[in-house]
């Protein structure tokens, strides 16, 4: 079976990690997430992945060339300018065959039995079948109400709390059929969510949702990206990661320099050739990329590092995410929810936490 995944968005809500690496790129606790997207495609029987990627698609090809490596066939397709969820699909027409097949957003941390999705899609002869996730606050998200049967009764987009008449929302992966590409208008931006899918279903087309009890998060900000991790080092998805467990809940790569006077309290993860010096602590629910160094006395908590970052003596980097070699001098403090863009140095006895509340504004969607 074939799957698509759509990984051609701007990504703006995670700027400025997203101004140099695309979304799905983006370590999650140190591999690039879409890694961990095609190793659950390929448990399940995936065969063929074809990227729709926009500008940034050298990124994905240079990492995972023709995808043998992965026991997948990938195949690459470039947007020059964003075509939308659906239009991204007619983009691909001429790689899909008339079989079923699958298509995913490339954001969603999830341990969905894709097999199980498919089956259910068969048994209802659904021309589509639309993954739903249930929320707590389902008011940010569009609703999608379903019938006894599972048929999907409509849409409701950003529901005030009154009009919340169910908490399931579309978890962005979806089955369908080959008949849905002529549904889509070609070479114009056309979304599933506002004009495919609403048209179905005011036209009574076979379009069901599948409910499954898993797990589910769009890493798609910088709270629920943080989440991802939380929830990956506390074990509530299984993801495979990288590194010996040299104490409970304490995941060292490689080649690294850990002095026996730091203090490491799991769950953690520390990349390979990282150099964590006498006195410094890391709490847990903290990743650390390759190449880090943490010095004397600071202390790196809920936070995720990226690649080749330095967090000189007696900073404290707490609940916050540190682009590529991102480098803070001594004494810096820096907390809820700062992310420094790439490469950035921050000077001496800088405190960041105004620049956080700044950021979240800018991010409240
Ligand atoms: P924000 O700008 O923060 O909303 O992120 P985004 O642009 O990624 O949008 P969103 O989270 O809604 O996208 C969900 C998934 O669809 C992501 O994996 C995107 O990469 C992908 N996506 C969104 N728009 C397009 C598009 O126009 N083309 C393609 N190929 N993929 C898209």
């Amino acid at each position: 079976m074939k799957a698509v995944i759509l990984v051609g968005g701007q990504g703006t809500r995670l700027r400025p990690l997203t101004d140099t690496i695309p979304k799905s790129m983006l370590p999650l606790v140190n591999i690039p997430f879409l890694e961990h997207v095609l190793k659950l495609l390929k448990r399940y029987s995936i065969e063929e992945v074809i990227l729709s990627a926009g500008v940034s698609l050298d990124v994905f090809k240079n990492y995972f060339g023709d995808g043998k490596e992965y026991g997948l066939k990938i195949i690459y397709a470039k947007e020059d300018e964003p075509l939308g969820t659906a239009g991204a699909i007619k983009n691909v027409e001429k790689y899909l065959d008339d079989s079923t097949f699958v298509v995913l957003n490339g954001d969603i941390l999830t341990d969905l039995n894709i097999a199980r999705l498919v089956e259910y899609h068969k048994s209802k002869k659904a021309l589509v079948t639309i993954t739903l996730a249930s929320v707590e606050d389902p008011t940010p998200y569009g609703l999608v109400p379903i019938d006894d049967t599972g048929k999907v009764i409509t849409f409701l987009e950003k529901p005030s709390q009154d009009e919340a008449i169910t908490d399931l929302i579309n978890a962005g992966t979806y089955v369908l059929e080959p008949e849905i590409l002529s549904f889509i208008p070609e070479g114009i931006n056309y979304s599933f969510e506002k004009g495919v899918f609403p048209g179905m279903v005011k036209r009574d087309e076979g379009i069901f949702g599948f409910s499954p009890n898993v797990y589910w998060l769009d890493i798609g900000t910088p709270q629920k990206y943080l989440k991802a991790h939380h929830d990956v080092l506390e074990g509530e998805i299984e993801l495979n990661f990288e590194g010996e467990q040299i104490k409970p809940r304490v995941w060292v790569g490689e080649d690294c320099e850990i002095s026996s006077e730091a203090n490491i309290f799991g769950p953690v993860v520390i990349g390979n050739s990282c150099q964590i010096e006498a006195s410094a602590t890391i709490f847990g629910h903290t990743t650390i990329g390759n190449n880090c160094i943490v010095g004397p006395g600071a202390a790196v908590s809920e936070s995720v590092l990226f690649d080749g970052c330095k967090v000189n003596g007696a900073s404290i980097v707490k609940r916050s995410i540190l682009g590529r070699g991102v480098e803070l001098d001594a004494r810096v403090h820096i907390e809820d929810m700062v992310i420094a863009e790439e490469k950035v140095k921050i000077n001496n006895d800088n405190f960041n936490h105004r620049l956080a509340e700044e950021k979240l504004d800018d991010r409240s969607r």
